[in-house]
């Protein structure tokens, strides 16, 4: 045995109850005096005359002979003599680690586990380069962070993560924002010849708009690599003629299908005639018009077009021009953080979504993704929720991915988002999560979490994440690392905003 192999040993495969099994060993942790050397969640490996086994620590008990029988422990303690002051006690003590077998690594390929280890073989911690190729990692791939309990950097194949839509689920504070930074980095500074990607980004809160200000040098690469397009939510506009009646339809609550019938004959009219394009008032003042239309019908259709014409969202031009702003290697940043109502943000994240997929769908923009933060407030599970976008999003979650129109959807209400949508998100980074609901909704969304993974969501801590799906082979913890540029104006804790304000004042 190598000195290097010795040094790595963790452990001895003993035979307990069922095990060694085809799935299941236990081993006797090897102790380097108080040093814990042997952590749950970590991968480990026994080497067979086959492959090498590997596995996962699932739990690790403690135990010692003294302190077995109740009735001597309390026997002494009323004695008031501690057993560890007459016995040797701590050398009795050892600790046994449950592992779960994942798969077996037979000349450079993973394999269904099919052969039980052996009693006395030795557990070591897994090779980084098995590891790597196990867990289906590429040098090349974006760098999210560092896998926990692993000094093995978190590179996933970018074909693994993105060609597939991604769901980033957690609680409120647990990271999801500051991953999806970190993703941004990394697919910016991506180069020409390793595929750049056309990213959208639906910023609901301005979380991300410092990043407008972010340059090529910032992230060491070149100085073309990338480009930024900001837009505030307040200049977004849509352009009329590429509205169909049907599409205005499904804007306001309830028109019936004489109205869209009637909307929709005056519309033709209209595109005939006015070729440069026209705005809702002009279709108002056509209405108006109309002299065939009913009066109910009439008045129906003016209130719900003034209705639509106050949000300032329509116009005779699109802003921006999609078929133009989305280009390999740029990033289109929405900003609807001017927004209070729900309904624009609705109304933007629903013509977006039918224009990418429109457009992506005849070839005529790149393969995009789109992040859509607060995901459930647009397509909700519950039906009563008013939810323009939903079914367009739900359109694109199921057809897209064969064309590369990806989702990345982030959602602090797992159990708000619509099924439909979440069963699609073939990928998932789940960050700290502790409400019930919320972790029962993502367990059976997904297939990869058992329970012991699960019950890690709730112990997991701010920035660490659960990658399950498509882009590992099995659920791997990953520390996510740290941005490289940082906002400028990150919000000030309390105690600073209150001296600020008192200093005002
Ligand atoms: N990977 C990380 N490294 C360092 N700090 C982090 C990390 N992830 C999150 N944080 C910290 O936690 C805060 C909240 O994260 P955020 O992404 O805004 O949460 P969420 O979007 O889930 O509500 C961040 O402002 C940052 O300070
Ligand atoms: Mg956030």
């Amino acid at each position: 045995m190598t000195k290097e192999m010795s040094y790595s040993r963790i452990g001895t495969v003993i035979c307990e109850q069922d095990t060694p099994s085809v799935m299941l060993f236990s081993f006797v942790v090897e102790t380097e005096e108080s040093l814990i050397s042997a952590r749950r969640g970590e991968f480990v490996s026994v080497a067979a005359e086959e492959g090498v086994v590997i596995a996962r620590i699932s739990d690790l008990i403690r135990t010692n002979r003294y302190y077995q029988h109740a009735e001597a422990v309390r026997e002494y303690q009323s004695r008031g003599e501690p057993l560890r002051s007459i016995f040797p006690t701590d050398r009795w003590q050892y600790t046994i680690a449950h592992a779960q077998v994942l798969g077996f690594w037979v000349d450079d390929k993973a394999l269904r586990p099919y052969f039980a280890v052996s009693p006395g073989a030795s557990v070591h911690r897994v090779d980084d380069d098995i590891l790597s190729a196990f867990l289906h990692l590429d040098n090349q791939g974006p760098k999210l962070g560092i896998l926990a309990h692993h000094e093995l950097e978190f590179t996933p194949s970018i074909d693994r993560l993105l060609s597939k839509h991604l769901a980033i689920l957690a609680m409120s504070g647990a990271g999801k924002s500051y991953f999806v930074s970190v993703l941004l980095e990394e697919l910016l500074a991506r180069t020409k010849e390793n595929g750049r990607m056309a990213v959208v980004v639906v910023d609901v809160h301005g979380e991300y708009s410092y990043l407008k200000d972010i340059a090529p040098m910032d992230l060491g690469v070149d100085s073309d690599t990338f480009e930024i397009e900001y837009i505030r939510g307040s200049h977004f506009q849509v352009a009329v003629r590429s509205l169909s009646a049907e599409a205005i339809g499904s804007l306001v609550a309830d028109m019936s299908s004489i109205q869209v019938r009637d909307l929709k004959r005056i519309i033709s009219k209209m595109s005939a005639q006015m070729k440069h394009g026209f705005t809702l008032n002009d279709i108002i003042d056509y209405v108006r018009m109309d002299e065939t239309i009913s009066k109910n019908t009439r008045e129906a259709l003016v209130g719900w077009l003034i209705n639509l014409e106050e949000t300032g969202l329509f116009g005779k031009e699109s802003i921006p021009d999609i078929s133009k702003t989305i280009q390999p290697g740029k990033l289109t940043l929405i900003d609807l953080s001017d927004f209070i109502s729900l309904r624009k943000k609705q109304i933007v994240v629903s013509h977006l979504v039918n224009e990418l997929l429109f457009l992506r769908r005849r070839g005529e923009i790149p393969p995009f993704l789109l992040i859509l933060e607060e995901a459930h407030q647009f397509c909700p599970e519950s039906r009563h929720e008013l939810a323009l976008p939903k079914t367009r999003i739900e359109t694109m979650a199921r057809e897209g991915r064969k064309f590369h129109a990806l989702l990345c959807l982030i959602s602090q209400r797992p159990v708000k988002l619509s099924t439909t949508v979440l069963s699609q998100c073939s990928n998932q980074a789940i960050l700290r999560t502790t409400n019930p609901y919320d972790l029962d909704h993502i367990g059976r969304s997904s297939e990869g979490i058992d329970k012991a993974a699960l019950d890690a969501i709730t112990t997991l801590e701010v920035g660490e994440a659960l990658f399950v799906g498509e882009v590992v082979s099995v659920p791997a913890f990953v520390k996510i690392r740290k941005r490289k540029y940082e906002p400028k104006d990150t919000v000030q804790s309390l105690l600073d905003a209150l001296r600020k304000a008192d200093k005002k004042a």
